[in-house]
């Protein structure tokens, strides 16, 4: 089991306490299109506030290159934390994060209060793990938690170099929660346990691969990775997705699963166009695809064969599409998945973040399942069994 502190474990009243989140949120024109990731950060905060620390909050937002910029602010993720807690959040808005407004606002703070720092990708130091940016940021605070499990993979100063700083670190509820359901759930799976592994490419999710085949009874493959799998077998895949310096991987995770007997399923049907347009005409093809089709999903009879295996999982991880679902025409597989998942009595459900979290929530099955993880890359890293920089630096129990 998880064996960092949490922050059942410290006492907050009167402390100033810096936690890092992972506020990274789609924006358009300033406006947040998807509020999960602050969402899930509710917990930690509502505690930390109801037990009397100062909270204030920190976290990074796209990918700045040149320090500053308006577009990559944190000002709205101020503006909808403020209403999602019914209290003020204090945005301090510095360009070099902590400077003059940030101290001042936290001076100011009382046991309760909130403050939002700004993104701490406008100081260049923070994707360096720079000392003097760590130092900086554990100058703010008494106590740090890092809760951002979407940036865990990544050793930055808000998220590895500030542990260095501060005497006590420790994980919030969102980060023990992905901890539990990617690592100790998939490490001591209730069996059966089935993996589901899609997305377009094989290149992205060859350690993922790996490394579940050494703890799965069965691996489902399907989206654009799966035609480079069906080059192995030996079919003609047309235009599908191919990563020719592939196939030597997929013929050798093919002998993987058989020497380790796990059962591996890739697709016997698929739907095919001519065209990546859900406009085009499409068809289902068994085997072989003409030279000029492309496959954009898993078809039925495939569809069917993989709700079969997942009938009786009792664990269950899922990392990417099994096809086009931006495309209606090409999300049918996708549905099904999401369906056959759903109908699960007594399992548990995990979904890798990214596409997969995305294509759950907007086709609607999110409530169904039992963990839909906030990361994307950290996920992966998860999955793939290696230990993340940002969970690594926080005190064990
Ligand atoms: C993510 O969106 O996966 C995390 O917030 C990490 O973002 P990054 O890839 O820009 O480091």
């Amino acid at each position: 089991m998880l064996n960092k502190k949490t922050v059942d474990d410290i006492q907050v009243k009167g402390k100033r306490v810096l936690v890092r989140c992972d506020f990274n949120v789609p924006m358009k024109d300033g406006v947040i299109t998807d509020e999960n990731r602050i969402v899930a950060a509710l917990p930690t905060i509502k505690k930390l506030i109801a037990d009397g620390g100062k909270v204030i909050l920190c976290s990074h937002l796209g990918k700045p290159k040149n320090g500053p910029e308006e577009k990559f602010s944190l000002a709205p993720v101020a503006k909808r934390l403020s209403e999602l807690l019914g209290q003020e959040v204090v945005f301090a808005n510095d360009d070099t994060v902590v400077g003059e407004n940030a101290k001042a606002a936290v001076a100011a703070m009382k046991d309760g209060d909130a403050v939002l720092l700004q993104n701490t990708r406008f100081r260049k130091e923070e994707t360096k793990n720079g000392e003097e940016f760590s130092k900086e940021l554990a100058s703010l605070c008494d106590v740090y938690v890092n809760d951002a499990f979407g940036a865990a993979h990544r050793a930055h100063c808000s998220t590895v170099g500030v542990t260095e700083f501060v005497d006590t670190a420790v994980v919030g509820y969102l980060m023990e929660q992905e901890i539990n359901f990617l690592g100790n759930t998939v490490d001591k799976p209730v069996r059966p346990f089935v993996a589901i592994l899609g997305g377009s490419k094989v290149s992205d999710k060859i350690n993922v691969i790996n490394n579940l085949l050494n703890k799965v009874d069965t691996l489902i493959i399907g989206g654009g990775m799966a035609y480079t799998f069906m080059k192995a077998q030996g079919y003609e895949i047309g235009k599908s997705l191919l990563e020719e310096d592939k196939i030597d991987y997929a013929k050798e995770m093919m002998k993987k699963a058989e020497e380790k007997g796990v059962k591996l399923l890739l697709p016997v049907d698929n739907m095919v166009s001519k065209e990546f347009n859900n406009d085009a005409p499409f068809r289902v093809c068994e085997g072989n695809l003409e030279a000029d089709e492309m496959a954009l999903d898993i078809g039925p009879k495939t569809q069917a064969i993989y709700a079969e295996a997942l009938a009786d999982a009792k664990t269950v991880v899922w990392n990417g599409p099994m096809g086009v679902f931006e495309m209606s025409n090409f999300a049918k597989g996708t549905i099904a998945i999401a369906q056959a998942l759903a109908n699960l009595q007594d399992a548990t459900t995990i979904i890798g973040g990214g596409d997969s979290a995305a294509a759950v929530n907007q086709l609607g099955f999110g409530d169904k399942m039992t963990h839909i993880s906030t990361g994307g890359g950290a996920s992966l890293e998860f999955l793939e069994g290696k230990e993340l920089p940002g969970v690594v630096a926080v005190n064990d129990k």
